[in-house]
């Protein structure tokens, strides 16, 4: 075997063991969950408001844009001071759907047309595919609110898990 092969063959060995053990396997592993990532000015910040939105859920384009206008945040003056955004922006595009190897993150992005930059994940054609069984009427319900309101509904949602066995609609 060439030189060059072992080394793809090793590197790709090793990726797969680790992309294992971090899943911790089975279904609702398989990189499935968005990784439980944490930064704490951003659960500071970011969770007065709403529940603090895991990175992975949007593209790094809107992450930028939106920390761009907090000023104006969904009719909401959410304004930091500089060195605050820019550790918070950082931390978001780090992580974001498009930086980050998860599959769920990879099918968000991928559910975003390129010249979109969404604000919302709700906009997301990933998520509305997803929803598109609940009515408008649940997500008004008092316990839920609105469709943003994630943790109404997935107990595990800041912590990224969105799995089935972590939903619980509220009555
Ligand atoms: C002063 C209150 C406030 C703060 C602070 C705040 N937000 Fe928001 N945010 C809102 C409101 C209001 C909405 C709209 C919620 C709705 O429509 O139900 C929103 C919506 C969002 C959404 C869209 C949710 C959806 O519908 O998909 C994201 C993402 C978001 N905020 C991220 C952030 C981030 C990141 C920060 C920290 C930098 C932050 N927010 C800080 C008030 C706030
Ligand atoms: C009214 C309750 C409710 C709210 C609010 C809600 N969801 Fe869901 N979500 C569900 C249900 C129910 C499903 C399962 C749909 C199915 O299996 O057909 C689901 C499915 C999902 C899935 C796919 C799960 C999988 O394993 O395939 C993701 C990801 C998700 N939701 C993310 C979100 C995010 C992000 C938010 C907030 C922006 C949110 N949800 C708000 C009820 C809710």
């Amino acid at each position: 075997m060439k030189k060059w092969m072992q080394i793809i063959l090793l590197i790709s060995s090793v990726t797969a063991a680790g992309s294992l053990l971090a899943s911790g396997g089975g279904e609702e592993g398989g990189g499935r969950q968005l990784p439980a990532v944490v930064n704490a000015k951003w659960k500071a910040e970011c969770s007065s408001c709403h529940m603090a939105y895991p990175p992975g859920l949007l593209p790094e384009r809107s992450w930028k844009k939106m920390m761009s206008g907090l000023d104006k945040h969904f009719g909401e003056n959410a304004t930091l001071d500089p060195l605050t955004r820019a550790e918070i922006e950082q931390f978001l595009v780090a992580n974001s759907a498009d930086k980050s190897d998860n599959r769920r993150s990879h099918r968000i992005a991928q559910s975003i047309a390129a010249n979109d930059v969404p604000l919302r994940i709700t906009e997301t054609r990933y998520f509305q595919g997803n929803h598109d069984e609940i009515s408008p009427a649940t997500f008004k319900r008092k316990a839920i609110g609105s469709a943003s309101n994630c943790i109404a509904c997935h107990q595990g949602a800041e912590q990224g898990n969105f799995s089935e066995s972590q939903i619980k609609i509220p009555r």
